[in-house]
């Protein structure tokens, strides 16, 4: 039998590794963020022989013939590379890992795939895990500056979503490099079991966001009585017909976004909302003020989200039908943790394959 997993500690699990890290301080166009770069020199002294690495490597993902630069050392061309962007926090590391390996084992050009991950703190050992996990992967971290967003935090129903990090997705278009146009967020309790250059490929019409939206949902639920009341307020839809969109799946035009000053537009919404309670939910309102009803529709494949249940139970929900190229658990429930406790949804078998965390090998071992 496996034991019930701990909560997993950094420090204990490698506190023999010796990490030398540089970070660069570069400003982008806006300034506000402080750009930390790839850190450039990691030593390790002396390997753990018992308990590390606690993700086992993942295989090497080459690209196909038609992805136009490859594993032979030949450059990628710029416009063939998809950038996705992902936070990263240690509650949520075995959710990132997971998502990046379905990501390259679905892509016909796994190679094409760079990966910005946006974190809080340092933590150093999270950057030597994920290079030893995918040695391969294109990379980089960049240091989400939380300053300016904790002020701006209203409580939401679940402390979760109260966290800073949960708002980068904000800041994201001033967080990565100006040259990037365009950019695919991704949440961290998901798995893509598609090609991603086919979500990459949606024709966003001009719009600043494509993502599925849900028209059926009954949008007057996300925002309070007293916003719907009050007579300026409700106007905010006005000329628009508004939809639930889940920002946890969302192809971004930066470029656009940076135009418009949408990061500007939301924290307008986030300042209201701290002097009148005009929502219940963290990042997602704000999102659904600004661009609800103006965002590019896409296939529902592309989120099938919910599988976390609600967020104050938790509770197990099934797939809804038609295809589904994404798999999201938002919500309270997570699967590792279902999977963990031995009491899973049966959704969350679907999330287990791409589960690099070690000791779950060593449950299927058994
Ligand atoms: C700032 O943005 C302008 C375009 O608005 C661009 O030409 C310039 O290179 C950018 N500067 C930096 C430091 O990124
Ligand atoms: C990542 O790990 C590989 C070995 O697996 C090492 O050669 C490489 O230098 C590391 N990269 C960085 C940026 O530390
Ligand atoms: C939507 O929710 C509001 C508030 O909870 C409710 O008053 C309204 O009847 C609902 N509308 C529909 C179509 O279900
Ligand atoms: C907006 O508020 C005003 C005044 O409270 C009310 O008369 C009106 O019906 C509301 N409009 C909508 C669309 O809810």
């Amino acid at each position: 039998m496996a034991t019930p997993i701990r909560s997993i500690s950094w420090i204990s699990l490698l506190g023999l590794l010796s990490l030398f890290i540089t970070f660069h301080q570069t400003t982008n166009n806006n300034s506000v963020f402080a750009l930390a770069t790839t850190s450039t020199r990691i030593s390790v002294t002396s390997p753990i022989s018992n308990n590390a690495p606690i993700f086992r490597e993942a295989p090497a993902f080459r690209n196909g013939d038609t992805c136009g630069g490859s594993t032979a050392g030949n450059t990628i061309p710029p416009e063939r590379i998809i950038h996705v962007a992902m936070t990263l926090d240690s509650n949520y590391l075995r959710g990132t890992m997971a998502a990046v390996f379905s990501i390259l084992q679905h892509s016909t050009c796994p190679e094409n795939v760079a990966f910005h991950f946006l974190w809080i703190r340092h933590e150093p050992e999270v950057f030597s895990i994920i290079n030893s996990t995918f040695p391969y992967l294109n990379f980089k971290v960049y240091r989400f500056d939380a300053t300016r967003v904790r002020r701006l935090i209203s409580k939401s129903i679940r402390q979760a979503l109260d966290q800073p990090l949960n708002y980068a997705r904000t800041y994201l278009a001033y967080i990565i490099p100006y040259h990037v146009k365009k950019v695919i967020y991704l949440d961290s309790d998901l798995v893509m079991v598609d090609d991603i250059e086919k979500l990459w490929g949606v024709d966003l019409e001009g719009k600043v966001v494509a993502a599925p939206e849900y028209c059926h949902a009954n949008f007057t639920t996300y925002f309070t009585t007293s916003f719907w009341a009050d007579k300026e307020l409700n106007k905010t839809f006005e000329g628009r017909k508004p939809c639930y969109f889940n920002t946890g799946v969302m192809v971004v035009d930066v470029d656009k976004w940076r135009q418009g000053d949408y990061t500007q537009r939301v924290e307008d919404w986030m300042i209201i909302q701290k002097k009148k309670r005009i929502y219940q939910l963290g990042s997602l309102p704000p999102f659904l003020l600004v661009l609800a009803g103006n965002i590019k529709a896409i296939n529902h494949r592309w989120n099938q989200h919910g599988l976390g249940g609600d967020n104050i139970q938790g509770k197990c929900r099934s797939l809804h039908p038609g295809p589904i190229s994404l798999i999201h658990w938002s919500g309270k429930g997570k699967p590792w943790l279902r999977l963990d406790s031995r009491k899973p949804c049966s959704v969350d078998h679907l999330w287990a394959p791409y589960d690099l965390y070690r000791s779950s090998r060593q449950y299927f071992e058994e």
